[in-house]
Protein backbone atom coordinates (compact mmCIF):
# COMPACT_ATOMS: atom_id res chain seq x y z
CA UNK A 1 0.00 0.00 0.00
CA UNK A 2 1.11 3.60 -0.56
CA UNK A 3 1.02 6.16 1.41
CA UNK A 4 -0.54 9.66 -0.48
CA UNK A 5 0.68 13.34 0.35
CA UNK A 6 -2.77 13.71 1.29
CA UNK A 7 -2.47 10.68 3.54
CA UNK A 8 0.30 12.11 5.31
CA UNK A 9 -0.82 15.98 5.90
CA UNK A 10 -4.09 14.98 7.38
CA UNK A 11 -2.19 12.90 10.06
CA UNK A 12 0.28 15.11 10.48
CA UNK A 13 -2.95 17.80 11.15
CA UNK A 14 -4.30 15.31 13.23
CA UNK A 15 -1.50 14.93 15.26
CA UNK A 16 -0.81 18.57 15.72
CA UNK A 17 -4.23 18.63 17.43
CA UNK A 18 -3.94 15.91 19.75
CA UNK A 19 -0.26 17.16 20.72
CA UNK A 20 -1.86 20.39 21.49
CA UNK A 21 -4.78 19.14 23.72
CA UNK A 22 -2.18 16.87 25.11
CA UNK A 23 -3.26 16.23 29.27
CA UNK A 24 -6.29 18.27 28.83
CA UNK A 25 -9.15 16.43 30.64
CA UNK A 26 -11.85 15.32 28.25
CA UNK A 27 -10.38 16.31 25.23
CA UNK A 28 -12.07 14.29 22.95
CA UNK A 29 -14.58 16.64 21.92
CA UNK A 30 -12.75 19.51 21.95
CA UNK A 31 -9.87 17.56 19.19
CA UNK A 32 -12.86 16.39 17.03
CA UNK A 33 -14.26 20.02 16.70
CA UNK A 34 -10.68 20.99 15.94
CA UNK A 35 -10.15 18.23 13.57
CA UNK A 36 -13.30 19.18 11.67
CA UNK A 37 -12.34 22.58 11.70
CA UNK A 38 -8.85 22.09 10.05
CA UNK A 39 -9.78 19.34 7.68
CA UNK A 40 -13.48 19.86 6.94
CA UNK A 41 -14.39 16.80 8.38
CA UNK A 42 -13.29 13.50 10.83
CA UNK A 43 -11.40 10.99 8.64
CA UNK A 44 -11.16 7.42 9.66
CA UNK A 45 -7.60 7.22 10.25
CA UNK A 46 -8.67 10.08 13.08
CA UNK A 47 -10.79 7.20 14.98
CA UNK A 48 -7.61 4.50 15.88
CA UNK A 49 -4.91 7.91 16.56
CA UNK A 50 -7.26 9.19 18.70
CA UNK A 51 -8.39 5.97 20.49
CA UNK A 52 -4.66 5.50 21.11
CA UNK A 53 -4.12 8.91 22.28
CA UNK A 54 -6.65 8.95 23.90
CA UNK A 55 -6.27 5.27 25.57
CA UNK A 56 -9.86 4.83 24.84
CA UNK A 57 -11.56 2.28 22.60
CA UNK A 58 -12.27 2.99 19.06
CA UNK A 59 -15.91 2.34 19.34
CA UNK A 60 -16.09 4.81 22.09
CA UNK A 61 -14.27 7.63 19.77
CA UNK A 62 -16.95 6.41 16.86
CA UNK A 63 -19.76 6.39 18.84
CA UNK A 64 -19.13 10.21 19.49
CA UNK A 65 -18.12 11.04 16.02
CA UNK A 66 -21.43 9.59 14.96
CA UNK A 67 -23.76 10.95 17.96
CA UNK A 68 -22.88 14.74 16.93
CA UNK A 69 -24.39 15.48 13.60
CA UNK A 70 -21.91 18.62 12.91
CA UNK A 71 -19.25 15.66 12.43
CA UNK A 72 -18.94 14.84 9.21
CA UNK A 73 -17.14 10.99 8.33
CA UNK A 74 -16.10 12.49 4.25
CA UNK A 75 -15.19 15.46 2.81
CA UNK A 76 -17.85 18.34 2.40
CA UNK A 77 -19.07 19.31 -1.31
CA UNK A 78 -17.62 22.81 -2.04
CA UNK A 79 -21.26 24.45 -1.19
CA UNK A 80 -22.83 23.33 2.02
CA UNK A 81 -26.58 23.54 2.15
CA UNK A 82 -27.99 22.98 5.77
CA UNK A 83 -31.93 22.98 5.98
CA UNK A 84 -33.59 23.87 9.13
CA UNK A 85 -35.87 21.33 10.52
CA UNK A 86 -36.61 22.37 13.85
CA UNK A 87 -40.34 23.41 15.02
CA UNK A 88 -40.85 26.66 13.34
CA UNK A 89 -39.18 26.18 10.15
CA UNK A 90 -40.61 22.80 10.08
CA UNK A 91 -44.47 24.41 10.69
CA UNK A 92 -43.47 27.05 7.54
CA UNK A 93 -42.19 25.06 5.13
CA UNK A 94 -38.77 22.98 5.91
CA UNK A 95 -40.18 19.41 3.99
CA UNK A 96 -40.71 21.34 0.54
CA UNK A 97 -37.24 22.60 1.20
CA UNK A 98 -36.02 19.31 1.74
CA UNK A 99 -37.83 17.87 -1.86
CA UNK A 100 -36.65 20.49 -3.82
CA UNK A 101 -32.81 20.19 -2.65
CA UNK A 102 -33.14 16.39 -2.98
CA UNK A 103 -35.32 16.69 -6.39
CA UNK A 104 -32.29 19.35 -7.92
CA UNK A 105 -29.21 17.75 -6.28
CA UNK A 106 -30.30 14.32 -6.76
CA UNK A 107 -29.08 13.48 -2.81
CA UNK A 108 -30.28 12.71 0.41
CA UNK A 109 -29.64 14.59 3.50
CA UNK A 110 -26.26 13.84 4.77
CA UNK A 111 -25.26 13.45 1.45
CA UNK A 112 -23.03 15.01 -1.21
CA UNK A 113 -23.04 14.73 -4.88
CA UNK A 114 -20.61 12.74 -6.55
CA UNK A 115 -18.98 15.20 -8.60
CA UNK A 116 -18.65 17.05 -4.71
CA UNK A 117 -20.45 20.19 -5.80
CA UNK A 118 -23.20 20.51 -3.32
CA UNK A 119 -23.48 18.50 0.73
CA UNK A 120 -27.44 18.73 1.34
CA UNK A 121 -27.40 18.77 5.46
CA UNK A 122 -30.47 19.25 8.00
CA UNK A 123 -29.95 20.94 11.31
CA UNK A 124 -32.40 21.85 14.50
CA UNK A 125 -32.16 25.41 14.73
CA UNK A 126 -30.10 28.17 13.17
CA UNK A 127 -31.22 30.79 15.90
CA UNK A 128 -33.24 32.47 12.93
CA UNK A 129 -36.54 31.08 13.55
CA UNK A 130 -38.08 34.81 13.79
CA UNK A 131 -37.70 34.09 9.60
CA UNK A 132 -38.31 31.01 9.35
CA UNK A 133 -37.88 28.65 7.49
CA UNK A 134 -34.22 28.77 7.61
CA UNK A 135 -31.19 27.19 5.55
CA UNK A 136 -27.52 28.25 5.74
CA UNK A 137 -25.22 28.07 2.45
CA UNK A 138 -21.85 27.91 3.23
CA UNK A 139 -22.21 29.21 6.48
CA UNK A 140 -24.67 32.21 6.05
CA UNK A 141 -27.73 32.13 6.91
CA UNK A 142 -30.79 32.75 4.76
CA UNK A 143 -34.16 33.29 6.02
CA UNK A 144 -37.72 32.88 4.88
CA UNK A 145 -36.64 30.57 2.39
CA UNK A 146 -38.65 29.40 -0.48
CA UNK A 147 -38.37 26.56 -2.77
CA UNK A 148 -38.12 28.89 -5.52
CA UNK A 149 -34.75 30.64 -4.22
CA UNK A 150 -33.67 27.74 -2.80
CA UNK A 151 -33.59 26.27 -6.14
CA UNK A 152 -31.70 29.28 -7.57
CA UNK A 153 -28.73 28.71 -4.57
CA UNK A 154 -28.62 24.53 -5.72
CA UNK A 155 -28.77 25.85 -9.66
CA UNK A 156 -25.49 28.25 -8.88
CA UNK A 157 -23.56 25.42 -6.07
CA UNK A 158 -24.24 22.81 -9.00
CA UNK A 159 -22.82 24.54 -12.25
CA UNK A 160 -19.78 26.16 -10.20
S1 LIG B 1 -36.37 26.59 14.02
FE1 LIG B 1 -35.32 26.98 12.18
S2 LIG B 1 -34.03 28.62 12.71
FE2 LIG B 1 -34.94 28.08 14.60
Amino acid sequence: MTTSVRDVTTEAAINAIVAAHRGQRGSLLPILHAIQAELGYVPQEAIALLAHELNVSRADVHGVVSFYHDFRSEPAGRTTVRICRAEACQALGADALVTCARDRTGVSLGETRADGSVTVEQVFCLGNCALAPSVEVNGEVLGRMSADRLRSVLDEAVSS
